[in-house]
Formats: C-alpha cells, sequence, structure tokens
C-alpha cells in the first residue's frame, strides 16, 4: 500500500494519538493528518507557547481534535507528570507516534538526569513514555506505538561501553547512535508484544531527507552539512508534509504489517512516496535488542511490561471458580475467604529469554 497527500485516511473517529514534538516539522505534519482523519490529538511538546499556537493552527482545520500536553523528553520527572496526566485525562490510548528529537549539538549536553541529549532525549525518553503508556495501548482496540528512526541509522553502532559518548563525543555517532536505537527498540518491541501476547503493532518510520528545524535546533542553520544539504536541496531533500507520510503510513495503514518500517521510496530513501524502508541488519539482532531494553529499562528504573493483574479474592463456595465448581455449596454455609497465590503477572508467561530485567 502506498499513500501520497490526497490519500484517504482511514476514518479514525473515536481514536486518541500522542504525537511527540509535534509543534514543528513531520511531527506536526502527522499530527495535523492524524486529526484531519478524525483522531483526538495530544500534541506532546515541552515548549507550551510552540504547543499552543501549533495546536490552534491544526484545531482550526480539524476543529477540536488537537491539544496540547507538556512533555520534555530531557527530564524523566516531566516524562512521568505527563504520563500520569494523560492517565488521568484518558482510558485508552490507540497511536503513540514518538518522534521528537535532537540532532547533533555542536558540545555534548545531557538530560536533567545527565544522559548524552540525544541518547537520552531521542531513545530514553520514548523509551520511558512508552513503558509508561503500556497501560492505556493495551486499554485499546487494536493499538500502535510507532518510533521515529532515520537513514543515519545505517551508520549507526550502540557502544554499549560508552553509550552516553563519556570519553569521547562525536556529535553524528551519537545522533546515529540513537536512531539506531529507535528501530531497534520498534522490532524488539515487536518481538515481545508477540512472544506476551501484548496485541500491540509496533512500527518504525523515517522521513527521508526532510526540511524541517532539525538542522537550526542542532548543528546550526550555517553548519557545513546545513549548507550542504540546502545545496543538494532539489534532488535530496523533500517537505515536512512528505516527510510526514511514512509516519502517517505506519500509524493508520490497515495492512502494515507487525514491526514494518517505512520510509520514502526514492534513491536513497531521501525522497519520494512511503512505501517500505530497509533496516540494516543490526537493527534486527534479537540479541543487541535484548540488551539495549535491559540497559533501557536500567537507566529509566522502569520496566517496559504490561502490569501484573491485580489480586483478587475468591470463596470457596463461589461456583465461578474453579474450586467453587469442583466443591459445590457446602452445606455448612460459606466457606471463608481465601486468597489465591499472586496472579501470573504477563511477564512469567514470557518465555525465559525475554525475561529480563526481572
Ligand atoms: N528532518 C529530517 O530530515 C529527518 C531525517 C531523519 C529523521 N528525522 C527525525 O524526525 C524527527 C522529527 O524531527 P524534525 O525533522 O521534524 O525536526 P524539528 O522540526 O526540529 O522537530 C523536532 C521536534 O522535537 C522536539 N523536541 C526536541 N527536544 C525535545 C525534548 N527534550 N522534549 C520534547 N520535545 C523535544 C522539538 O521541540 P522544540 O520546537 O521545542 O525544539 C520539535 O518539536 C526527529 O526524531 C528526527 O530525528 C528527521
Amino acid at each position: 500500500m502506498s499513500l501520497w497527500p490526497g490519500a484517504q485516511l482511514p476514518d479514525l473517529a473515536g481514536k486518541t494519538a500522542i504525537v511527540t514534538g509535534a509543534n514543528s516539522g513531520i511531527g506536526y505534519y502527522t499530527a495535523l493528518e492524524l486529526a484531519r482523519a478524525g483522531a483526538d490529538v495530544v500534541l506532546a511538546c515541552r515548549n507550551p507557547e510552540k504547543g499552543e499556537a501549533a495546536v490552534a493552527r491544526i484545531n482550526a482545520e480539524a476543529p477540536g481534535r488537537a491539544r496540547f500536553g507538556q512533555l520534555d523528553l530531557a527530564d524523566f520527572a516531566a516524562v512521568h507528570e505527563f504520563a500520569g496526566r494523560f492517565k488521568e485525562a484518558h482510558g485508552a490510548l490507540d497511536i503513540l507516534i514518538n518522534n521528537a528529537g535532537v540532532m547533533a549539538p555542536p558540545v555534548r549536553r545531557t538530560t536533567a538526569q545527565g544522559f548524552e541529549l540525544q541518547f537520552g532525549v531521542n531513545f530514553l525518553g520514548h523509551f520511558l513514555i512508552t513503558a509508561l503508556l503500556l497501560t492505556p495501548l493495551m486499554s485499546a482496540k487494536a493499538p500502535r506505538v510507532v518510533q521515529v528512526s532515520s537513514v543515519a541509522h545505517r551508520r549507526g553502532h550502540i557502544a554499549f561501553s560508552d553509550l552516553q559518548s563519556e570519553r569521547r563525543y562525536r556529535r553524528w555517532k551519537a545522533y546515529e547512535q540513537s536512531k539506531l536505537a529507535m528501530l531497534i527498540f520498534a522490532l524488539e518491541l515487536q518481538r515481545r508484544s508477540d512472544a506476551g501476547g501484548w496485541g500491540l503493532l509496533s512500527l518504525a518510520a523515517h522521513p527521508g531527507i526532510a526540511a524541517t528545524e532539525l538542522f537550526a535546533n542542532g548543528p546550526g542553520a550555517d553548519s557545513p552539512m546545513a549548507r550542504l544539504t540546502r545545496l543538494g536541496a532539489p534532488f535530496i531533500r523533500q517537505s515536512a508534509a512528505a516527510g510526514a507520510w511514512p509516519l502517517i503510513l505506519a500509524a493508520t495503514a490497515p495492512d502494515a504489517a507487525p514491526g514494518a518500517y517505512y520510509g520514502p521510496e526514492g534513491l536513497l530513501e531521501f525522497r519520494g512516496p512511503p512505501s517500505i524502508a530497509k533496516a540494516r541488519p543490526k537493527a534486527r539482532d534479537p540479541e543487541v535488542g535484548a540488551h539495549l531494553w535491559d540497559v533501557a529499562e536500567m537507566l529509566t528504573g522502569e520496566a517496559l511490561k504490561p502490569a501484573p493483574q491485580p489480586r483478587r479474592a475468591i470463596r470457596r463456595d463461589d461456583p465461578s471458580t474453579l474450586a467453587g465448581c469442583m466443591a459445590g455449596p457446602d452445606p455448612a454455609g460459606p466457606a471463608p475467604l481465601v486468597t489465591p497465590p499472586p496472579a501470573q503477572t504477563w511477564a512469567d508467561a514470557l518465555p525465559a529469554s525475554h525475561a529480563h530485567g526481572r
């Protein structure tokens, strides 16, 4: 299936979506199209002024569909606050698009918790928000999570011995690592959902090369790489609106395959109509996926797995329980309440090879 501007999206009325970093660039156009298709969209942005301005622009085209939610992915406390507010206000989350990102700041910067900014915002912040929103996701009928990667993942390497670029900061290497981590995360999430029966569709997408604020916010609008991209723009770059389509396809395509990765279909996947993209084999390695997941759980302090089922007291004489069926009603009167052994958790149902961090 190939979608392009003007194509008909499925009707998203009644669905709730979150798009991180939706005040500009491809996140904005993704949120706009989801809202136009009828979804209620939360624009999860760190800057209230920019976020509210984007909400107003979207609501002018799709009245009442967009709202702002404050989220700074560079601070785990803020991520917890955002997730808490969302859970208070909503029952289910149908679509989570982990789009926000920062690229190649010239000097090494860190998050509130001291992680290298690109690894911390692009990957760890999104790992944490996904973990905290897993319950609302699993309350939706057909939940989807989309991680935004990049063609830069191809040159990426997960440097487990120096994930935070403490020994040496190479800004492009750190960006490539964060974008490879996002693709690995998408594929590992699908593996875990399949193994544990979580019912998630986990997907990834990249925009090719799109004209957004990414250069200005990172290496600088006058950096050599930004100038080079501007020079080759007519051949290698597309608009931010066009760059959003692989994300929109991942979020809505009725025939999306579990773990699919979308990107532009043109030369080197830089531009063009959205289609299936190529993930490098290193992104598909399940051992690396499992290890990165363990590390992310450790660094965020949050296990990404379904919450244990609540304990439920049962009565021996309750015919709806196995004990009740076998024993039948007790003529001596109701039996005392008994507490069952702790309910089996979703994680207990995972094969040992997937039961990490327990
Ligand atoms: N443009 C491309 O050619 C390209 C290519 C490959 C992949 N990508 C990926 O596409 C995604 C979107 O980027 P874009 O190109 O649309 O660039 P953009 O216009 O700069 O948008 C990035 C968004 O992320 C937000 N953000 C940055 N740090 C944040 C934080 N700590 N907490 C919350 N939000 C934060 C920004 O908010 P502020 O406005 O407040 O800074 C902005 O809304 C990124 O993940 C990027 O890696 C882009």
